[in-house]
């Protein structure tokens, strides 16, 4: 005989499975959350917009607290750089093919032109809008920052407005040298290009995983900046054997940065 399914059974039939899911949602059983990964992309877009929360917007050097108090005693003076040239006399091609480390310079001085087209392919916003640069950034939450060390002064490049921050006058390529095992490179190369990173501005964001994107981005940066200098006909070496703590002593750098790459560039001897 036939008979009616119970009420309660009915009931519990449907209310169980909905319980189950609520408390255990389908990631635990290692398939993909949509949820998730709708959050994500949208986190990804909101960053890349512009529309960025402020837990996660990397400060602004200009109101870098740690940057002002090391310079706190120099009075700052800024150089605007000429335009960038977007054509150059050799190919991106012939630029791969002639790059090679150059330890030796004739001593002869590089132009601001050549300079400013170096800073450029190193950091340079290339897209005005966003603010994206000549470099690609996890996030676009840009870790890299770029100092200059000429016989003239020790320098800070703030892509935004294409310009130098003069932060001293004293001639730093000797020190450099001395806190980078002596490398003869860095003091007569004309100019030296330091590329430092502030990895919380990544790490806030991605991590642990942050670190290894950073390390990334400079290798992308001191690329840009190599192949720029083959194309410009001019030497220039990545250097990495250096102590961190005598190069940020030299050259009086906030704690938060790392210098990761030392560029010495010059004309070829
Ligand atoms: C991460 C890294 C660190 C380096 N450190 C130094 C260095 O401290 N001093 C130096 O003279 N060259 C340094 N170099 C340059 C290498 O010695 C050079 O790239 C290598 O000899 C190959 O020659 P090439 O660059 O002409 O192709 C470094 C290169 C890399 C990628």
């Amino acid at each position: 005989m036939y008979k009616k399914p119970c009420k309660h059974l009915s009931f519990t039939l449907l209310i169980v499975p909905v319980l189950i899911l609520t408390f255990f949602p389908l990631n635990g059983c290692g398939k993909i959350n949509i949820k998730d990964m709708l959050v994500k992309i949208q986190d990804q877009s909101a960053n890349t917009s512009g529309k960025k929360d402020n837990k996660q917007t990397p400060k602004n050097f200009k109101n870098d607290e740690m940057l002002n108090n090391s310079y706190k005693d120099t009075k700052s003076e800024e150089i605007m750089l000429p335009d960038p040239k977007l054509k150059g006399i050799i190919s991106l091609e012939e630029a791969l093919k002639n790059r090679r480390s150059v330890r030796e310079f004739s001593g002869k001085d590089l132009g601001l032109d050549d300079i400013s087209q170096i800073l450029w392919a190193a950091q340079g916003i290339t897209e005005s809008k966003l603010g994206f640069r000549t470099a690609p950034s996890a996030g676009a939450l840009y870790p890299i920052e770029v100092f200059v060390v000429k016989s003239d002064g020790f320098f800070h490049y703030t892509p935004n407005g294409h310009k130098l921050e003069k932060f001293g006058s004293e001639n730093l390529k000797q020190k450099l040298m001395e806190a980078s095992l002596f490398q003869e490179s860095i003091s007569t190369a004309s100019i030296v290009i330091i590329v430092t990173a502030i990895y919380e501005r990544t790490t806030v964001k991605y991590g642990e995983r942050g670190i290894r994107y950073v390390h990334l981005e400079a290798g992308h940066v001191c690329q840009n900046i190599l192949l720029q200098a083959a194309a410009l006909q001019l030497g220039a070496v990545p250097i990495g054997a250096f102590s961190d703590d005598e190069v940020r002593k030299a050259l009086n750098l906030p704690t938060d940065h790392k210098p990761l790459y030392i560029i010495p560039v010059g004309y070829s001897k």
